[in-house]
């Protein structure tokens, strides 16, 4: 018995979903001139948002249609300063068949009306409750909240300034989507956990247990990182030390040179033209002088990849599109080191270090596997 409720409600809940997000192909919806459109070409998410939270999109100001805003008696804020009740499903039916609201008051025509049948109404009633509890932790409606996770490192405040004055360009371009990006800084009371979509840090071991669930970004992969039973770990720009020192051991072996080699992380040597114009233009704006460079580079890079699969993700992104669309970057350049790869079970960017002999810094060679 429970579980055929169960699957009766989860039925519901599914007709309701497609009514919202996609709109039933044999039913019809009224524009004003009687019932004759598809309403597939009206699905209530295009104008409500894909969360209900209302949207204003094309100059169409939509209203918060999630049930905990409809169930609650409030002034609307509408040029027609409409006023109304509280609805409950039968004015719920009435609003969406007839366009007439809990005051008796007709709608704007932009608001469809719709031929569904009560059945219908009442699956869909299942996910307007629904939609209000699915808020993308770390977004909001104009922001979208970045962890970033520097513990107690040297440059700390140098590299805040610098991501700072990156992700302001950003959102002066626009931002993301609509959104801005606001960097919620460790050690501050903003950050917290439930802050942020996603977490940036200098290494893997600052991230707090909490974020273990969140979409990560760290320059350096840790030996933890490349265990694959770890479900998802965090994504990496570059190798960490043991991996490195792992690598030269392959390289003496491939090149039986007497030469005395050193291995490093990526730092001025691959950074093209435009990438160093980029750089000097944003450090000057953040007003951070030549100190630390490689690490500047390194957190600006990550930075970059962020933004990279952000704008990848689309208006309705979350933790798992974020995820999903860094493991699908392939030969990403950020112009300030080598391009970066990710894919299923391949959490490293670039699986390689800079090669050089002991003597002469300027002698060296990108070596990759
Ligand atoms: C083409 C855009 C559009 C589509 C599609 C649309 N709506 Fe609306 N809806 C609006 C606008 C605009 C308003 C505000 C009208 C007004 O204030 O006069 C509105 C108002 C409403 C209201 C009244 C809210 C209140 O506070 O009184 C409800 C409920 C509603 N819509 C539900 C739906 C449902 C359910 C669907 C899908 C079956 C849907 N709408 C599809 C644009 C749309």
């Amino acid at each position: 018995m429970l579980l055929m409720l169960q699957t009766a409600l989860a039925g519901a809940s599914t007709l309701g979903e497609e009514i919202y997000t996609e709109g039933l192909e044999n039913h019809l919806v009224d524009l004003g001139d009687g019932f004759d459109v598809s309403a597939q070409f009206f699905p209530c998410a295009n104008c409500h948002g894909r969360w209900g939270d209302g949207s204003q999109e094309g100059g169409v100001v939509a209203p918060n249609i999630t049930w905990s805003q409809l169930s609650k008696p409030y002034k609307l804020t509408t040029t027609r300063g409409r006023y109304r009740a509280a609805y409950d499903f039968a004015s719920l039916v009435r609003v969406i068949r007839a366009g007439i609201d809990t005051g008796g008051q007709k709608l704007a025509k932009i608001m469809p009306r719709y031929d569904y049948t009560e059945v219908q109404i009442q699956a869909l009633l299942q996910t307007l409750k629904q939609l209000s509890k699915q808020s993308i932790i770390g977004v909001e409606s104009d922001t979208i909240n970045i962890g970033l996770v520097l513990g107690q490192l040297k440059q700390r405040t140098l590299i805040i300034k610098l991501m700072q004055s990156y992700f302001q360009q950003i959102n002066l371009n626009g931002g993301i989507f609509q959104r801005k990006i606001q960097l919620i800084v460790d050690n501050t009371i903003a950050y917290k956990a439930d802050c942020c979509l996603a977490m940036l840090a200098y290494s893997d071991d600052y991230f707090p247990p909490w974020a273990s669930s969140l979409t990560r970004i760290t320059v350096f992969s840790s030996p933890l990182n490349s265990k694959v039973t770890d479900k998802s770990p965090p994504f990496s720009l570059y190798l960490g030390q043991q991996a490195r020192e792992t690598l030269l051991d392959k390289y003496r072996k491939q090149h039986l040179s007497s030469k005395q080699w050193l291995i490093k992380p990526p730092g001025l040597e691959l950074v093209t033209q435009r990438g160093q114009a980029e750089y000097l233009q944003i450090a000057q704006q953040a007003d951070v002088p030549a100190q630390w460079v490689p690490e500047q580079l390194w957190m600006l890079s990550v930075s970059k990849l962020l933004v990279h699969a952000l704008s990848k993700s689309g208006r309705d992104v979350d933790s798992q599109k974020l995820t999903e669309q860094l493991s699908k970057t392939h030969d990403f350049h950020t112009h300030l080191g080598p391009s970066l790869s990710f894919g299923p079970q391949h959490y490293i960017g670039a699986v390689g270090a800079v090669i050089h002999t002991a003597w002469d810094q300027n002698d060296w060679i990108w070596y990759q596997q």
